[in-house]
């Protein structure tokens, strides 16, 4: 059986039923994601292309000459992009992704257009850790997109401090989606063309093609809603009726109305995302914000010997 099969079992036996976001990421995934981040109520992509635009010349005065970055969840690597022109000198460009095929077209794709740069793509989950070749340099993370507010505060805290020891005396670069008005934190997650939800259903087509699930696509709905306690959109899908479904031989129960809890995107004010930065170990040295305060862009020092890690 594949871990996702048994993931998801797990996940469907368990109560609260959730099982974690990467799974999301297939190619046909990845493709859905490509187009959240074009819809007009996704903000989060657009604002912080723009900062990357404005602000590279003092971000790449921050990651320094002959750098080594390893991006955390590249996808497409249009962040990266957006910056290149002004890194100085980079030495190798490493972005890990889960999604291997979405990746390896991605890396292809940017070294036709940038032939002298380094790609190396790693496919893997960096949460799980990935192998990572020898550092040649000065290793700067980059984690773009809000990526980090996928985990709870727990995770997030226990990611933050593996980045501070793998960018050890470097630092990373870090979009983080800020708090705010949870009518435009609705509607980017519930957009009128149905992206989103169609990206949330994909999982359990998904499940279907790779986990011997038999979900019927048409007795579920997206369910994505501000837990404003918690500051975090929660993405649930949602049971229309009873039902049974099995995945890999195992049968699952759901009355009407029971939901599998997908996803969790945490929002960040500038200072408790500070705070949880600091207890990972970095020194958050400076910041970038958008004139409406959507999102920030962060960029944390790493100590540079493990004794200084508190
Ligand atoms: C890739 C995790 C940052 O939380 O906004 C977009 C994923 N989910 N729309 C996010 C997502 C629904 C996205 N992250």
């Amino acid at each position: 059986m594949s871990e996702f099969a048994r993931e998801l079992r797990a996940a469907l036996a368990a109560r609260p039923r959730s099982i974690a976001p990467k799974w999301f990421y297939d190619a046909a995934g990845s493709r859905l994601f490509d187009r959240i981040c074009e819809l007009p109520e996704y903000y989060p992509t657009r604002v912080e292309l723009a900062l990357l635009e404005r602000h590279a010349s003092a971000i790449a005065g921050c990651i320094g000459a002959g750098a080594e970055i390893v991006e955390f969840g590249a996808g497409s690597a249009r962040k990266l992009r957006a910056l290149l022109g002004a890194l100085e000198a980079p030495l190798r460009y490493l972005p890990i992704d889960i999604s291997g095929e979405h990746l390896l077209q991605a890396a292809a794709a940017l070294r036709a257009d940038h032939p002298a740069l380094e790609v190396q793509p790693v496919v893997g989950d960096y949460v799980a850790g990935v192998e990572l070749p020898q550092p040649r340099g000065r290793r700067v993370g980059f984690f773009p997109g809000s990526s980090i507010g996928n985990f709870d505060p727990v995770q997030a805290q226990a990611l933050l401090l593996r980045m501070a020891a793998l960018t050890r005396g470097a630092g990373l670069l870090i979009g983080v989606d800020r708090v705010k008005d949870p009518a435009l934190l609705h509607a980017a997650y519930n957009d009128a063309a149905g992206v989103t939800a169609a990206f949330n259903l994909n999982l359990w087509a998904r499940a279907n093609a790779e986990a011997g699930a038999d979900f019927d696509l048409d007795a579920w709905y997206h369910s994505a809603f501000y837990n404003a306690p918690l500051r975090r959109i929660e993405m649930h899908l949602v049971s229309r009726c009873a039902q049974v479904v099995t995945v890999a031989g195992q049968r699952f129960e759901f009355a009407e109305g029971e939901s599998v809890h997908t996803e969790n995107s945490y929002k960040y004010a500038d200072a408790a995302f500070g705070e949880l930065a600091r207890a990972a170990g970095f020194e958050p040295r400076a910041s970038w914000t958008d004139e409406r305060r959507l999102f920030t862009l962060h960029w944390l020092a790493s100590p540079a010997c493990a004794g200084s890690l508190t």
